[in-house]
């Protein structure tokens, strides 16, 4: 009955009624039993979608306060207090998502991440390195650092303990999403992916390359990766070059990985990562196995041997 009531309420938060979500939660009735975390993130975010960021963050903060272990009651957190300018406890809230993620190496370290873009892969990329890519030591790569988010959780969970190596390139001017706020954030995103590489106590087995990624890919051809990660530009025409360009770098049997493989902007149709997408995986359908489904927000293949 709970669920029911969710369900009918983040539909309508969906169709861009989130003052009608929020009367269906309220209702007389409308009991949320065990799952009242659940509910209180999705007050939250009718309550965000509304531009209410202060009253959103009070929901969140009393659900924090009742000691649950829901994750995205912290994520949502992170979302608040971001929108309020408070990125300080915009990471302290992230980080404790993340412990309660089974990353608890986020909060002993005290990563900063003022905009957290990977939160959302952790469960699946625990997994995944455990079941599918258990290459040891092993060589990674990523296209698109941001403040370090995926690079510090690869040598905390999987290069550090395994032994190998990260390379990490990244322009450090943001995607062109980012364009009309990353001057805010008071310090250049480079310097933060310095600092927070530097509290994995890691470093020296992470390797910074600074620039775009179509250009610094071209300079690597005499390496091989087992692991590719692509979550640079989101344009289509950056995608497939970059998809292109890694997939020579893939050591047979090597797993890359597309980020926001269903990224759509209705006013910059141009960012439709999607588009490469498809087209790279129905060019090179030959020489892959693709392991997640169609619908994933990431798409994970492995290069066929021979
Ligand atoms: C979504 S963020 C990456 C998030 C990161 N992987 C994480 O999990 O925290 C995308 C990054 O790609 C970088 N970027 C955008 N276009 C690029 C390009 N052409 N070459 C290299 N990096 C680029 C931006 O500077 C930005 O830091």
């Amino acid at each position: 009955m709970a669920w029911e009531i969710y369900n009918r309420a983040r539909a309508r938060l969906l169709a861009d009624d989130p003052q009608g979500a929020l009367a269906i939660l309220a209702a007389p009735g409308a009991d949320p039993g065990e799952i009242w975390s659940d509910f209180a993130c999705l007050e939250g975010e009718c309550l965000s979608a509304m531009g209410r960021h202060q009253d959103a963050a009070a929901v969140l903060q009393r659900a924090a306060a009742r000691g649950t272990p829901n994750h995205w009651v912290y994520h949502g957190l992170a979302r608040e207090y971001r929108e309020l300018g408070d990125f300080a406890r915009a990471a302290a809230a992230s980080r404790k998502g993340h412990a309660l993620l089974g990353w608890p190496e986020s909060e002993r370290h005290g990563y900063v991440f003022t905009h957290d873009y990977f939160s959302a892969n952790i469960a699946d990329w625990t997994r995944r390195f455990a079941d599918d890519i258990v290459a040891a030591p092993i060589a990674c790569l990523e296209i698109g650092s941001w403040q370090g988010g995926s690079a510090t959780w690869l040598l905390d969970k999987v290069v550090g303990p395994r032994g190998g190596s990260l390379t990490c390139i990244d322009s450090f001017a943001g995607s062109s999403e980012h364009a009309a706020w990353i001057g805010r954030l008071g310090e250049t995103l480079e310097d933060m992916f310095d600092a927070n590489i530097s509290r994995t106590g890691l470093r020296h087995l992470c390797r910074k390359l600074v620039g775009r990624s179509q250009d610094i890919l071209p300079q690597l051809y005499d390496e091989q990766f087992d692991f590719i990660y692509i979550d640079g530009a989101h344009e289509a025409k950056y995608v497939i070059q970059d998809a292109v360009l890694c997939w020579a770098l893939l050591r047979e049997g090597g797993f890359m990985l597309f980020d926001d493989t269903h990224f759509a902007f209705k006013d910059r149709p141009e960012q439709n990562t999607a588009t490469a997408v498809t087209a790279f995986r129905t060019w090179f359908a030959d020489e892959m196995d693709v392991l997640t489904p169609q619908d994933e927000r990431q798409l994970l293949v492995r290069k066929k041997p021979g």
